[in-house]
């Protein structure tokens, strides 16, 4: 096995006195690794927002799905897993060494939460590689150069930003991010994207109170947007069918999800 992990140079301390989004996440699809002030903003939010453990639960089987579909029928072998989360029942590395023992995986996130725990995403194939790199989805390219010490830029990439650009509150910003990432990989590379969207349509009206609250009383501060805002984000990019759908039905054969407020979808850079 070859693995690595890129040292937490000025990563942010642990703080269990205020909920942070990947203790509440984990909390919200069943893990462990949480704090009680987690636990309580996540029954707050699911108080307001029933759906919000749909959605997380819906987002990582999303994931799933996404990664092996790219392995299985694109052949991808390297994935760049940008806003990882904590460690799960099926992380991005053993869904696509499952596929392909060779695959190489960069799992990048900023919280120190993620960081502490980044030994379980670190046990990969002994043919394949895999990496955690602490760091702040607002600077790709650091990002781009310390995955380039795992991942070959010359080859394509699956560039993974599930549930990361609604931290990122500026449209402008969050666009330049994901096309200055898609600008560095090559022709055959792949976007895969989740984000919570506001379109009443999947149900998001409900959405922005809860994220209101959340915004007072929780950290990172969160965003939704409207489809039309998140298809920005695939500028340049031919979306892969059935396009940006909520990411429950997502090549969900036949299966009939609840549809939920988050987007999914996965494009190739042509
Ligand atoms: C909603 S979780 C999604 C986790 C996983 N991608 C999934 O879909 O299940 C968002 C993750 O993004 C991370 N994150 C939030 N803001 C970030 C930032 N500025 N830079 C890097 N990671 C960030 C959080 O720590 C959290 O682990």
């Amino acid at each position: 096995m070859t693995e690595g992990r890129t040292p937490a140079d000025g990563s942010a301390q642990l703080n269990t006195g205020v909920a942070h989004n990947a203790r509440v996440w984990n909390y919200w699809i069943g893990g462990k690794d949480n704090y009680a002030v987690d636990q309580q903003v996540g029954e707050q939010v699911a108080g307001m927002f029933p759906v919000i453990r749909d959605i997380a639960r819906a987002d990582r089987e999303f994931l799933g799905r996404a990664v092996r579909f790219l392995a299985e029928e694109h052949g991808v072998r390297q994935f760049l897993d940008i806003g990882t989360g904590l460690p799960t029942g099926d992380n991005t590395h053993e869904i696509a060494q499952r596929v392909a023992p060779d695959a190489r995986i960069v799992y990048v996130d900023n919280d120190p939460i993620v960081l502490a725990h980044a030994r379980a995403l670190l046990t990969g194939t002994p043919h394949g590689r895999t990496d955690y790199i602490d760091a702040d989805v607002h600077d790709p390219q650091a990002i781009l150069e310390r995955a380039s010490g795992t991942l070959d830029f010359t080859q394509p990439v699956a560039v993974m930003m599930l549930g990361i650009l609604n931290f990122v509150l500026d449209d402008d910003k969050a666009r330049d991010i994901a096309t200055r990432v898609m600008a560095a990989v090559p022709s055959g590379s792949f976007l895969v994207l989740t984000h919570p969207t506001t379109d009443d349509e999947v149900g998001g009206a409900g959405q922005v109170p809860a994220m209101e609250f959340w915004n007072k009383n929780a950290t990172p501060p969160i965003t939704a947007r409207t489809g039309a805002e998140i298809m920005t984000f695939f500028e340049g990019l031919e979306l892969l069918e059935p396009g940006l759908v909520s990411c429950s039905v997502w090549r969900a054969g036949s299966d009939s999800p609840v549809v939920v407020p988050q987007y999914g979808a996965v494009a190739v850079k042509p």
